[in-house]
């Protein structure tokens, strides 16, 4: 039926192959103020009012780290080879430096030693948002001191798991962070502003590189990306002031942590707004120090952003058209479901010199979930995983050098600040009693990953 389904499977594509389940501390471990761990800025963010949807919180969620064994499990029975999770910086040291918190450590052994037992290649994220609340008492993100803090959490990280695992992601979407969390306050911390946002990008993009340099220097044979957030950004007429506006989102939203890895600076252009960044494109040390030549390049897709000239929003001069506006189709989160668009940017980016190799770290849909005979009914994100996988193929035949696609995610969990209703797992998580249902969407993954002869 799914003929392309059979490429997939061939020899050629499936070889070496990552396909995996992808997951972060801060939504599925719970336990989040016991054994030893220290507050996180989402345990902080998350007891303030009304930031969170119907105030949910974070502080048991789907309970993996007492259920890891069970959850992982399954990943293995749905067919999968490969998992993402994030190591939680407070649970490592609980004041963010300092001190270390042994049980932690071991807690992460634990999951590792697990992962390799079931032939589950680990793959780490060093930061998925869980900051240390004591370092954002200091500035967080927008702290010069910031350099000196991650590179010390990345050494004991890399020292004690670097044996065990080749894999690592050294920061899941600092777009995403340095824009939700120090510019919109619509996540953890919760601040906003050009004067955050500037000099927590900055200090981000030098992070992202000295991680890469520290694991290359402490783990033999390592395996190092870093994960972004990136959306085709469409104008939506062909006027030239739409372009040019698409132009300025796209070097915001695709190009800005990049472009620096490769050793140039930061991207601007003609957009005068990003002058703030640009000026340490002239300091030779900047460029030097952004620059770290990744293995691979993790991309998360999840929408295209369709743009258009607006004069009244300050800076940017643009603002989105959304799917329901255009009749386009769109998931329960409201994101447009656009597979041709998935397919653009993966080429995109294959279209830099530079990068090597590519692996989709996160894609996925929310979707209300129907029960329906005792069956978790849902279609959508079945529909929606057959029309992504067909576009990573075509990507792939274009050229494309993909080596991995990690669905987020493996169970329900805390989706950041619209709490526990967007929920994105191939299971189904009950949260009052923490029972697992697997949906129609992992019964098709386990069709086919395994495919029956
Ligand atoms: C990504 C995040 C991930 C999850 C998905 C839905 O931007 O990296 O943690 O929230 O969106």
């Amino acid at each position: 039926m799914y003929d392309y389904f059979q490429e997939i499977h061939s020899e050629n594509f499936s070889k070496n192959f990552f396909w995996g389940v992808a997951m972060a501390a801060a939504q599925n471990e719970g336990a989040h103020n016991i054994y030893g761990k220290g507050l996180s800025i989402w345990d902080e963010y998350a007891t303030k009012r009304g930031k969170i949807k119907h105030g949910h919180k974070h502080f048991v969620s789907s309970d993996f780290y007492h259920r890891y064994k069970n959850d992982l499990l399954l990943a293995k029975a749905l067919g999968f080879n490969t998992f993402r999770f994030s190591f939680s910086w407070p649970r490592i040291m609980p004041e963010g430096t300092g001190k270390i918190n042994r049980e932690g450590l071991l807690f992460y052994h634990r999951v590792i030693d697990e992962c390799l037992s079931l032939g589950l290649a680990p793959f780490i994220t060093l930061y998925h948002w869980d900051l240390p609340a004591t370092l954002e008492k200091e500035g967080g993100w927008t702290s010069h001191l910031m350099l000196r803090w991650f590179s010390r959490y990345v050494t004991v990280c890399a020292e004690e798991f670097g044996a065990k695992v080749k894999n690592w992601i050294i920061l899941n979407e600092p777009f995403g962070f340095t824009s939700l969390g120090y510019l919109l306050a619509r996540h953890a911390p919760g601040k906003r502003g050009l004067g955050n946002f500037f000099p927590a990008v900055h200090n981000a993009a030098l992070c992202q590189a000295e991680g890469g340099r520290i694991i290359r220097k402490l783990v033999d044979n390592a395996y190092i990306g870093t994960s972004f957030s990136c959306s085709q950004i469409i104008p939506f007429s062909d006027r030239p002031e739409d372009v040019l506006a698409a132009a300025r989102v796209d070097i915001l939203f695709n190009r800005l942590f990049i472009e620096p890895t490769f050793g140039d600076g930061y991207p601007r252009d003609d957009f005068i707004f990003l002058e703030k960044l640009e000026i340490h494109n002239r300091a030779w040390k900047y460029r030097e120090r952004l620059k770290f030549d990744f293995d691979f390049v993790g991309l998360q897709n999840y929408f295209p952003v369709v743009v258009k000239y607006n004069p009244i929003i300050p800076m940017l001069k643009a603002s989105q058209v959304k799917a329901i506006k255009r009749n386009a189709p769109f998931t329960d989160m409201g994101w447009e479901i656009s597979p041709s668009s998935f397919f653009n940017i993966i080429m995109q980016f294959w279209n830099y010199d530079k990068v090597k190799e590519i692996i989709i770290t996160e894609n996925g849909a929310f979707f209300k979930d129907r029960i329906v005979n005792g069956e978790l009914k849902d279609d959508g994100r079945v529909a929606y995983f057959k029309q992504y996988l067909n576009a990573l193929l075509q990507a792939k035949k274009q050229g494309a050098n993909i080596k991995g696609y990690f669905v987020w995610t493996l169970t329900d969990n805390f989706e950041w600040s619209e709490g526990y209703q967007a929920r994105f797992g191939l299971i189904h998580v009950d949260f009052e009693t923490q029972l697992r249902t697997i949906k129609n969407s992992g019964y098709w993954f386990r069709d086919f990953l395994t495919p029956r002869t």
